[in-house]
């Protein structure tokens, strides 16, 4: 599997320091994955509970089993949460069909005063990670669901029509981290699905090609420190 806490690891602390978790809070994660942000705000929190549409990666999750943290297996957009003091997520929310639906639903569960802080990616084109790779295998990908909250004004529109108060966005810029070296990173890429997807359909010299130009493209972003990207994201705070 793709090593997602690796790739995070400048958000996490930047998520972590917007989200303001305060003593006894009762949090909800959306989108938790295998967990690391649901574990980390549950270091203050009274309770956490990280939702997730996928058993495969709430598995991992329950391999590190915490205090006050729970993980229950649904659809964000639509299941009936107990009201919580706080909605947090690292790119777990950009993923709905119906993000109007979805977010009405989520401030449903949000108490009176309660908080919503997510971070979300900007638009591809500020994202190098999200441009040089599939440029690098000579293709495009074609699944834009983890831009949709790209925009600002039209994320804007929709958290308001869903009732939240006062959005805010913060720009933030971190790197990503791929891998220790060339090698690392090249597997690293070979496990992502659209990477996959590209080179599928290359006939064999072409895929040699683009193996080539992948490893290359790695060389050039390995800093000694890790092979990283640039990329681009929001922390979006919203009452
Ligand atoms: C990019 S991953 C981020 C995982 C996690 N937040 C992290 O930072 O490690 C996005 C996650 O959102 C989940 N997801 C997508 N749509 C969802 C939905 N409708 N309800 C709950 N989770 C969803 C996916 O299954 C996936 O685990």
């Amino acid at each position: 599997m793709f090593d997602y806490d690796a790739e995070m690891r400048f958000y996490r602390p930047r998520l972590r320091e917007a989200c303001g978790v305060r003593d006894g809070d009762r949090v909800l994660d959306v989108g938790c994955g295998s967990g690391q942000t649901t574990r980390d705000a549950a270091v203050d929190a009274g309770h956490v509970l990280g939702v997730d549409v996928s058993e495969r990666m709430l598995e991992h999750a329950r391999r590190q089993p915490t205090p006050n943290v729970d993980y229950l297996l649904a659809d964000a957009a639509t299941y009936e949460f107990e009201p919580v003091d706080l909605i947090i997520s690292r790119f777990g929310v950009m993923f709905f069909d119906d993000l109007l639906g979805a977010f009405t639903n989520l401030r449903r569960a949000l108490r009176p005063g309660g908080r919503l802080v997510v971070l979300v990616w900007q638009p591809r084109r500020e994202n190098e990670w999200a441009r040089v790779i599939p440029e690098a295998i000579g293709g495009t990908y074609r699944d834009e669901s983890a831009f949709t909250l790209g925009s600002q004004d039209v994320t804007r529109d929709i958290l308001t029509s869903a009732g939240f108060a006062d959005p805010t966005f913060t720009a933030v810029h971190e790197p990503l981290y791929y891998g220790a070296d060339v090698e690392s990173a090249y597997a690293n890429v070979l496990r992502l699905r659209e990477p996959q997807a590209l080179l599928a359909e290359l006939d064999p010299a072409a895929a040699e090609r683009a193996e080539a130009a992948l490893r290359a493209m790695l060389a050039a972003h390995d800093t000694g420190n890790g092979v990283l990207f640039d990329s681009a994201a929001w922390i979006i705070t919203a009452e």
